[in-house]
């Protein structure tokens, strides 16, 4: 169990089983609405249902349609108005069970439903328990990019079933393990020793391997989520891998390469900053590579370094011509810096296969 810290907005992080979701309930409240997507929710939604049934709470279910390309302001109108269908009302909980996409697009709906409902968040992809479920950054994509329009809500609660991974494809797993590793290059030197170590362990998902990294990824996000929580300043280190692994996955287009994997390849590439700079030695990026391909990630890709320049030049984190980048200086330690077309060049030749 881990506290989230967040003052009046603090709430626990509990690693468990999905019968275990409706125990301990932290909220007074007597309604939820379970809403899932209909992939996971023919898996798991009964499990969870009974569960919420079970610690007394009366229920109603809606179902998503799956997938990022559903991640859209559509859905989030249609949930929105299912909800005022139930005639839901502000003591009425939202139960995200699902991966990230269903976790972002829930906390949406309940930061904007009545202007704020009560949430929970119930992540079933390794993705969605080590990175998108602790922070309460919510929200939808749209035609001009990913994330672009959404809401800070904080879950009351983060109940992480780690029995539904035993459902959870090895591709989507894998994707998972490129935010896993990000976290240990951004802030544990131990846990990327361990993670060095332990990577048969964690392919296999051994459950004190995955409970290992759950639990080290949510205690990483949230030490930094609490310090910052709006991201201005110090949580945009959490960015790190992810401006050009953004570029990747900009250049390759949307579905040609799975997110972690993209921010995988873009660690890489960014200890390569460092490299150039005189910050850190070489082994920096050998060490991440070495991880990565242990773990079944790609550490290269088809694009050409020019082409993933012009897609970082869309970074919003842009300003006068240079991009303001989170890159790895060491294993457990990241520098934020504006970054020079010529340098990101370097890093991009570092990760590409066409020169
Ligand atoms: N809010 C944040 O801070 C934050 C952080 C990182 C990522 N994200 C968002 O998360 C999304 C990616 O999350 P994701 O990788 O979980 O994608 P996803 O939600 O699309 O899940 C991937 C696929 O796995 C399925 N799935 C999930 N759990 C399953 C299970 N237990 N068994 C079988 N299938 C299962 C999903 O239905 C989906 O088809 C992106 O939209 C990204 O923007 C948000
Ligand atoms: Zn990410």
């Amino acid at each position: 169990m881990l506290t989230v810290d967040l003052g009046p907005r603090s709430y626990q992080v509990r690693l468990g089983e999905l019968s275990g979701l409706g125990r301990a309930w932290p909220l007074d409240v007597q309604r939820c609405v379970l809403v899932s997507n209909d992939r996971v929710a023919p898996l798991h939604g009964s499990v969870a249902e009974a569960s919420l049934r079970g610690a007394g709470l009366r229920v109603d279910r809606i179902d998503l349609p799956d997938g990022e390309d559903r991640k859209t302001l559509e859905t989030w109108r249609a949930l929105v108005e299912g909800l005022l269908e139930l005639e839901v009302d502000r003591s009425t909980a939202l139960v995200a069970l699902g991966g990230g996409v269903t976790c972002d697009i829930v906390g949406f709906a309940a930061a904007t439903t009545l202007r704020g409902l009560p949430f929970v968040s119930c992540p079933t992809s390794l993705l969605a328990m080590v990175d998108a479920s602790v922070g309460g950054k919510t929200g939808v994509n749209t035609a001009a990019g990913k994330n672009l329009v959404g809401a800070f809500h904080q879950p009351s609660l983060v109940h992480v079933a780690l029995d539904t991974l035993s459902t959870l494809d090895d591709a989507e797993y894998r994707c998972g393990l490129g935010e896993v590793v990000k976290h240990a290059v951004l802030a544990d030197a131990g846990f990327f020793a361990w993670l060095e170590h332990n990577h048969e362990g964690v392919l296999r998902r051994e459950p004190g391997c995955v409970s290992h990294i759950v639990e080290r990824c949510c205690a990483i996000k949230a030490s930094f989520v609490a310090e910052d929580e709006l991201e201005q300043g110090r949580r945009a280190l959490l960015n790190c891998g992810h401006t050009i692994g953004h570029a990747i996955e900009g250049v390759l287009g949307f579905g040609c390469i799975r997110h972690g994997e993209a921010v995988g390849i873009g660690l890489v590439a960014e200890a390569q900053i460092a490299v150039l700079r005189g910050e850190a030695q070489p082994r920096l990026g050998h060490r991440i590579e070495g991880l990565l391909e242990a773990l079944g990630l790609p550490i290269r890709v088809q694009a050409s370094a020019e082409d993933l320049v012009q897609a970082c030049r869309l970074d919003k984190k842009r300003r006068h011509g240079m991009v303001r980048v989170a890159y790895p200086v060491d294993i457990g330690r990241v520098r934020f810096a504006e970054v020079s077309q010529a340098e990101l060049k370097g890093a991009a030749q570092a990760v590409s296969k066409e020169q």
